[in-house]
């Protein structure tokens, strides 16, 4: 078993960008498992399943062969053979995946991976149910979260950099009913485990997060002979 550092939380607090700055001061693999969620969304998009008929989905969901590679430490998403990295983060495939990830035979396929992920590297793996169901004996467990408006006023902020047309009202309302599905499914709902430490970013500085997490993986970084400050 490697060390490993869980992070939760709803859309849009911060977990990837944080984890990746972690993990690369703290020499450890960053697995996004959302995007394990996001692949096998649009698996299910190009076979054109109903996502609601959770017999089909479980049915066809066995058809797709989901592998990580990781190139130059970016997590590639192998679907069937294919990279799909460039597909994983439309809108559309954002609302969708919050219908998917909801499905149990979805959840058990990825969680498997996840754990075999895991088990073979030191890591620090982002997702919903991470320090609840995939990792519960996880070295350090983290619960991310911010105000829904600011986590739509940093989402608003991402889309315009890009020059993409957005509405915040809208965008608000999108984040607020995927946390409201994601917390309320029946199988692995978001919550945060009770021995998870909350951080909650809405005034903090990405820099400011990163260093409180490494200062909590203590013990590692000392066995390791990291400071974690670079
Ligand atoms: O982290 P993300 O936005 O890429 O996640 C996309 C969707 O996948 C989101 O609606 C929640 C779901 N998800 C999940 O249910 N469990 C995980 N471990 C990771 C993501």
């Amino acid at each position: 078993m490697g060390f490993n550092i869980a992070v939760d939380g709803p859309a849009g607090a911060g977990k990837s960008t944080i984890a990746r700055l972690v993990a690369g001061k703290l020499g450890l693999i960053y697995v996004d498992t959302g995007a394990m969620y996001r692949a096998i969304t649009v698996f299910l998009l190009r076979e054109k399943v109903d996502l609601s008929d959770e017999k089909a989905v479980a049915d066809k969901c066995g058809e797709a062969d989901i592998t990580i590679r990781y190139r130059e430490d970016e997590q590639v998403v192998i679907l069937n053979g294919e990279n799909v990295n460039r597909l994983l983060r439309t809108e559309e495939v954002s609302r969708l995946t919050s219908v998917v990830s909801a499905q149990p035979a979805v959840r058990e396929k990825l969680r498997s991976l996840q754990i075999r992920l895991a088990a073979e590297s030191d890591c620090i793996m982002d997702g919903r149910d991470i320090g609840t169901c995939v990792l519960p004996n996880a070295d350090v467990k983290i619960y991310l979260t911010a105000s829904s408006a600011v986590r739509a006023k940093r989402r608003y902020a991402e889309q315009c950099a890009r020059g993409i047309a957005c509405d915040l009202g809208q965008i608000q309302k999108d984040i607020e009913e995927r946390d409201y599905r994601d917390m309320h499914r029946e199988v692995a709902p978001l919550v945060q485990a009770p021995d998870a430490v909350l951080v909650d970013t809405s005034e903090m500085t990405i820099e400011e997060v990163a260093q409180h997490i490494i200062s909590l993986c203590g013990g590692y970084c000392k066995a390791e002979g990291l400071s974690g400050k670079d």
